[in-house]
């Protein structure tokens, strides 16, 4: 992987590189804020062949049992196996007459009526599986989605074929999952204590279903093996591609930035955006501080949120995730009429086309005042995937520690709660039911 920061217009200074070093430093001896949840830094290096081979063993009894898995989960349980399945997935599989592998669908990131209906109606034709992910085991959304598919699933197979075709990752006590796990005898993988949801992509929350639609679990894990060395302790800051990102990202934040957007020319990284957002927004959106982590599609996004980019607001700058090798091979053809005018294209690959959109968008915004920084990763494959997840956990616990907050916690996420529960007449939440209802 790469990293430029060249038209960013920062020069980092020794100082800085110096916090940076020991924002990194605090992160493996567990002296900063936030110290309960640091499994996830030394996790890719302490995954055992075991711990992979359960997780496959696993995986292949769903594969051989179902050809739909539904995958309950919201947040940190749902977004790291949502954006690596976009990522390695061919977009157009599902219109391919020969399917490989399952299909894996999420449920229980959203309380839409609708697309739970939709995805049980269009279950029904499938044989179904089901993984449930839930660390705290309390969480509303998925609890409501995974009831649903738990009476659909009893009623359609009867209770003990339907405890085979579920598997549940939670706390290895604690939580109403895991006593419904317990109770109901369904295979059961923990997500460990010191590892929060939305740095948990590399446990099972992430294994399991990506292993299950046939992603290849053992070459993700080894990229975030490989960028977990590439960023440890022992490595000076000018290498450190984690430490640079994140000490850029808070200069360009104290010379006036408010909004990051990451961006990429590939459409199977946009999920790896709205893993991204959850990272960095969780992390480091607290004491009225951080940056707005956006995102946009391109070149797609030129044409809604470009004008935007280009002229709007002038406290953004961009991150893009640059591929520099695509999978396959399109060339432009001529065209004797030439009436698009576009021969003057014939014979390039279409990644050519879209390497000078994106230098050429690179330097119109820098041009208008976003600076801009470059991410570039070989392929999209499962080891690239893996060290880019890893290096922005690791920016993030860096970047969060010098913006002064603790990375690892979410109070800001409770709020909302309170008022649903309160709206909902949960017993208990009689005083504030009455208090919320009176301000409607
Ligand atoms: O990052 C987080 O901690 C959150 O996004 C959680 O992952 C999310 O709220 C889901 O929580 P749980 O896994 O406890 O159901």
């Amino acid at each position: 992987m790469k990293l430029d920061i060249s038209k960013t217009g920062i020069a980092i200074s020794a100082e800085l590189k110096a916090k940076a070093e020991a924002a990194n430093e605090l992160l493996y001896s567990g002296k900063g804020a936030g110290n309960d949840f640091l499994g996830w830094v030394r996790l890719p290096s302490s995954i055992t062949d075991a711990e992979l081979q359960a997780i496959e063993e696993a995986a292949a009894k769903l594969r051989a049992k179902a050809d739909l898995v539904i995958c309950i989960g919201i947040g940190g349980s749902y977004l790291g196996a949502k954006a690596v399945l976009e990522a390695m997935s061919n977009p157009f599989q599902l219109l391919r007459k020969e399917q490989t592998n399952p299909t894996v669908v999420f449920a229980g990131q959203n309380i839409s009526e609708d697309y739970i209906y939709e995805l049980m109606a269009a279950a029904e034709e499938h044989s179904v599986g089901a993984i449930v992910i839930s660390k705290s085991g309390t969480t509303t959304e998925p609890a409501i989605a995974f009831r649903l598919v738990k009476a659909a699933l009893e009623a359609r197979y009867g209770k003990q074929e339907a405890a085979e075709r579920i598997v549940a990752v939670t706390d290895k006590a604690r939580g109403a999952l895991k006593t419904l796990s317990t109770n109901e005898g369904y295979p059961t993988f923990v997500i460990p204590d010191d590892v929060g949801g939305r740095f948990s992509v590399l446990t099972p929350v992430g294994l399991l279903p990506l292993a299950v639609a046939g992603v290849d679990i053992r070459a993700l894990v080894a990229g975030a093996r490989k960028m977990e060395q590439a960023t440890g302790t022992d490595v000076r800051f000018d290498d450190n591609l984690s430490a640079i990102y994140a000490a850029v990202r808070n200069e360009l934040y104290a010379a006036g930035k408010r909004v990051e957007i990451l961006g990429s020319y590939e459409p199977r990284l946009q999920y790896i955006n709205e893993w991204w957002k959850q990272l960095y927004g969780e992390s480091e959106g607290k004491q009225h501080k951080g940056l707005f982590p956006a995102s946009v599609t391109l070149t797609a996004d030129l044409h809604s949120m470009g004008q935007y980019i280009q002229e709007g607001e002038r406290t953004l700058f961009e991150t893009i995730i640059s591929v520099a090798a695509p999978q396959h091979k399109v060339v432009i053809e001529s065209d004797g009429a030439n009436l698009d005018g576009l021969n003057f294209l014939a014979g390039k690959r279409i990644s050519e086309v879209n390497r000078m959109a994106e230098l050429g968008v690179q330097l119109a915004h820098v041009d208008g005042g976003v600076p801009n920084i470059r991410i570039e990763i070989p392929t999209i494959d499962a080891e690239s995937i893996g060290g880019l997840l890893y290096f922005f956990e690791k920016a993030c616990g860096i970047s969060g520690y010098l913006l002064g907050v603790n990375p690892f916690d979410q109070p800001g996420v409770e709020a909302y709660k309170k008022n649903m529960f309160a709206l909902l007449d949960k017993p208990g939440y009689e005083e504030a039911s009455k208090a919320i209802k009176a301000r409607l």
